[in-house]
């Protein structure tokens, strides 16, 4: 049998833990997280309304997304110690009610900045020598707007081979689509535009675009890997049933999804069809009333059997390549693929993936074996914890979109990450209004 490299537990003889750094930084609300051993966490900077995705510039310099801020710059410096901190934090573009709920990102020759709210695709030109953009966003795409007021992220991507398109996801209205939908292709959709011909007021989402996914319930994040197939995460559904039965709090499992390639010019093929709304991923299959096919971990089974089987879901729709425990809500998914992987060799082209939910505050990191993730798609246990939330919190109290009461506590509500050429993981909190710099050693 062929070992798996399980890259971060190779690298630990003892799973131990520190928490932050001995560096100087900003006051910490609540109990320190915990990292791994032989390597260090500090917070840089704090204060912002709801920082989201971070993009890093060729120069290192970071634009945040936060909602309530805008499009927040913040440049960081290391000192003789090796200890970070962040020197300048300047609004590059005002949020002024546009609300950049989530995406932010460079064209390849970083003279563009993209950035997305619940409505809107934009771009500005960037100068990142000033650190700033020149002139007004331009409007790429409109029409994304949807009623349900926690489906507003709109994730985008442009592919390294083809700096020319934009792609966009954009989740259906909710769970509660109904079976006549359920093999329709209209639903939860990753769209590629192509940037050289946005019409005047840009591209409708609805009607223009070609579909790359379809089916991927909710992918707040996705990510090219170095060999140009995409990846993301989709968060499994809250309230479903199967044949008129709960089918438990540890279901539907939460997923990492092979996308694949781009491939702009083979014409129009058929998207691949991820499953949803029809079929979800099986975690607990002890759970799930009539599973005749016996379905477990890496499999789907369908929650309007009348009209799509569980066989159906296995010959029609794509698998996840990865389950996660229910409710993690994994939200951000970026490769190790940095020019000095400063982090340990041992860790390039693995992925990093934000835990944001109930089950989730914590950062994992998913070995792969070049092209493909490590484990089976039949296991529970394709992830190591990189950074998580200290074992005496209980995790039902942390504060979220769903968890707003009164007697909810702040806990690392990891969401956005990025590295720099050094090979430094730099990944913002949203609850708390934080950005982080993990570094290698033990500072
Ligand atoms: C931004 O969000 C606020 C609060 O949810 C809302 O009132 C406002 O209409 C939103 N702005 C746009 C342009 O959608
Ligand atoms: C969806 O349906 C469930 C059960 O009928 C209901 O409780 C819930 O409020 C609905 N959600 C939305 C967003 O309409
Ligand atoms: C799986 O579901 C069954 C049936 O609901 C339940 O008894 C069992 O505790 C669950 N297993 C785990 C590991 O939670
Ligand atoms: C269980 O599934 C089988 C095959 O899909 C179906 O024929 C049967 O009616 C289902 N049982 C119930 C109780 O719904």
């Amino acid at each position: 049998m062929r070992l798996l490299k399980f890259a971060l537990g190779a690298l630990l003889p003892s799973y131990g833990f520190s928490q932050l750094s001995s560096c100087p930084q900003p006051e910490l609300r609540y109990t320190p997280p915990r990292i791994l051993p032989g390597f260090s966490l500090t917070k840089i900077a704090d204060g912002f309304a709801h920082p989201r995705q971070i993009a890093i510039d060729r120069r290192g310099q970071l634009v945040v997304a936060s909602l309530g801020d805008g499009l927040v710059g913040l440049k960081t410096a290391y000192d003789a110690n090796g200890c970070p901190s962040a020197t300048t934090k300047r609004v590059i573009v005002p949020d002024d009610g546009m609300n950049f709920t989530h995406s932010v990102l460079f064209s390849r020759d970083y003279k563009r900045l993209y950035a997305s709210t619940p409505d809107l695709a934009l771009s500005w030109e960037y100068d990142s020598r000033l650190f700033k953009v020149k002139g007004t966003g331009k409007v790429l795409i409109k029409g994304m707007a949807l009623k349900n007021p926690l489906a507003i992220t709109r994730a985008m991507a442009i592919p390294k081979r083809y700096p020319n398109l934009l792609l966009v996801f954009r989740s259906s209205e909710g769970d509660n689509d109904t079976a006549a939908s359920a093999i329709s292709t209209g639903r939860s959709m990753i769209k590629i535009f192509d940037l050289r011909k946005v019409p005047e007021g840009g591209y409708d989402y609805v009607r223009d675009g070609v579909v790359f996914a379809h089916g991927v319930r909710d992918s707040v994040d996705f990510t090219e890997d170095r060999y140009r197939n995409f990846w993301g995460v989709d968060n499994g559904a809250d309230v479903i049933t199967r044949y008129g039965e709960s089918i438990g709090m540890d279901n539907p499992a939460d997923e990492v999804n092979f996308l694949g390639e781009v491939c702009p010019d083979e014409g129009a093929m058929t998207p691949p069809n991820y499953g949803f709304p029809a079929c979800h991923g099986v975690w607990n299959s002890s759970a799930l009333a009539n599973n005749t096919l016996n379905l477990q971990v890496g499999q789907t089974f369908t929650i309007y059997p009348q009209i799509f089987t569980d066989q159906q879901c296995q010959t029609e729709t794509v698998p996840p390549r990865l389950s996660i425990f229910p409710h993690s809500a994994p939200l951000g998914i970026r490769f190790y693929n940095p020019h000095h992987p400063d982090l340990g060799d041992e860790l390039v082209d693995s992925a990093f993936i934000t835990y944001h939910g109930p089950t989730g505050h914590k950062i994992v990191n998913v070995p792969f074996n070049r092209r493909t993730v490590a484990a089976p798609p039949t296991t529970k246990q394709g992830t190591t914890d990189f950074i998580w939330t200290d074992p005496s919190i209980n995790l039902a109290d942390c504060k979220s979109e769903i968890n707003v009461g009164p007697t909810a506590i702040e806990c690392l509500s990891p969401v956005g990450l990025t590295f720099d050429e050094a090979g430094r993981m730099y990944f913002t909190s949203d609850q708390t209004g934080e950005v982080f710099v993990v570094t290698r050693g033990s500072k």
